[in-house]
């Protein structure tokens, strides 16, 4: 990764990439930085220097996709249709935040520390599409488990931030309490609805079976980054009043008896993660302590009593979603394949 186009460089995860690059040394004279047409002309500074923004559209966005080695897209799925094929004709290595490629089969689905392995058949150019953020968070404390006993069941019941809607539903959350507490009328023109003091039912579609879009894809990839088909995975998905950070509690089934200890171990050396679990302090994971980290914090790990024989293990997860939810992970997968696919 030496030369990045950024698309989308406006929003809640683009300004988290551009965090995560800076940080990494990516200068700006390596990289680029689009958004819609309403954002042209605005200037961004990257490690102390200024950068323009320009208009993800026309000859100049092909030309830096010509420049670049590494493309992160960060806009709506619309874009990204509209965008990957342009950049992987121009050899570029595409990492996708949207849901637009999360089912093709050509592009690896991936959460980095749990199924990387797919990416070793990965040759690029291609696109290589970044999971849903509540799917990451929940597997990435998930998927050390499964050394306890194979797992037939998981289900999830998200507390999710409001950042998780875009930038500017965060700052509609932050005018909201402002209004709230001057007892002004509440500006709801992102959210549609009251966010603060609030708790309400994801705010994707919802499909036939009474399932809204985001429970649906904690369903679908989950069983494609766990490579198991048959995996049972029950979901609720809703938005908190929160800035940033999901919450989500997790209930696991396993085909024999574990070990809550055994389970807390695990966690204990997963890379990525940190538990916080101090019954006699009542200290376990919040969000407000997950947001801007990179590892997600686990913890209330017990038995789940409701599952018979003691196959059940339940415990409550952290993680920040725009950094491991979408960002990190979306580096982190630029960093895995290294030089593969891009042109220079
Ligand atoms: N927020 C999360 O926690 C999260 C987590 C995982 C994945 N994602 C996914 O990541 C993507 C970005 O989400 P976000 O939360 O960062 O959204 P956001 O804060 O609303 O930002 C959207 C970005 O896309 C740009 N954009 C919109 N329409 C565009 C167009 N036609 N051409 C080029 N750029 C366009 C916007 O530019 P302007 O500023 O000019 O409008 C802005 O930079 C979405 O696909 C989302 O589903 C989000």
């Amino acid at each position: 990764m030496k030369d990045v186009t950024i698309v989308g460089a406006t929003g809640a995860v683009g300004a988290e990439l551009r965090a995560i690059l800076a940080d990494r040394g990516i200068e700006a004279s390596g990289l680029r930085l689009f958004a819609s047409s309403r954002s042209a002309g605005r200037s961004l500074e990257h490690r102390g220097e200024s950068i323009a923004v320009e208009s993800a559209d026309g000859e100049r966005i092909r030309a830096a996709f010509e420049a670049s080695d590494t493309v992160f897209l960060a806009a709506t799925a619309e874009t990204s249709r509209r965008l990957a094929p342009i950049a992987v004709a121009s050899s570029c290595v595409v990492i996708d935040n949207s849901s637009a490629f999360r089912d093709d089969p050509d592009c690896p689905l991936v959460v980095c520390g749990v199924n990387d392995a797919v990416l070793d058949g990965f040759t690029g150019p291609g696109v290589i599409a970044n999971p849903n953020c509540s799917t990451i968070i929940a597997l990435a404390a998930i998927a050390p488990l499964r050394r306890l006993g194979r797992l037939l069941r998981m289900t999830v019941c998200t507390y999710q931030a409001i950042s998780g809607a875009g930038a500017a539903a965060m700052s509609e959350l932050e005018s909201q309490a402002r209004a709230w507490a001057a007892d002004e009328p509440l500006p709801t023109t992102t959210l549609g609805r009251q966010g603060v003091f609030n708790v309400f039912s994801h705010d994707s579609e919802v499909d036939a079976d009474g399932v809204n879009r985001e429970e649906r894809k904690l369903e679908t990839e989950s069983r494609r980054i766990l490579a198991d088909p048959d995996l049972f995975v029950s979901s609720t998905c809703v938005r908190v009043p929160v800035l940033r950070a999901h919450s989500e509690a997790i209930h696991l089934e396993f085909d024999r008896a574990v070990d809550a200890e055994a389970a807390r171990a695990i966690l204990a050396n997963a890379p990525g993660l940190e538990v916080v679990d101090d019954r006699e302090g009542r200290r376990f994971p919040e969000p407000i302590h997950a947001a801007e980290r990179d590892e997600v914090l686990v913890g209330r790990i017990r038995r789940d009593p409701g599952v018979p024989d003691g196959r059940g293990l339940a415990f409550f997860a952290a993680g920040d979603q725009l950094r491991k939810g979408a960002a990190l992970n979306a580096v982190q997968i630029a960093e895995a394949i290294g030089g593969r696919g891009g042109h220079r």
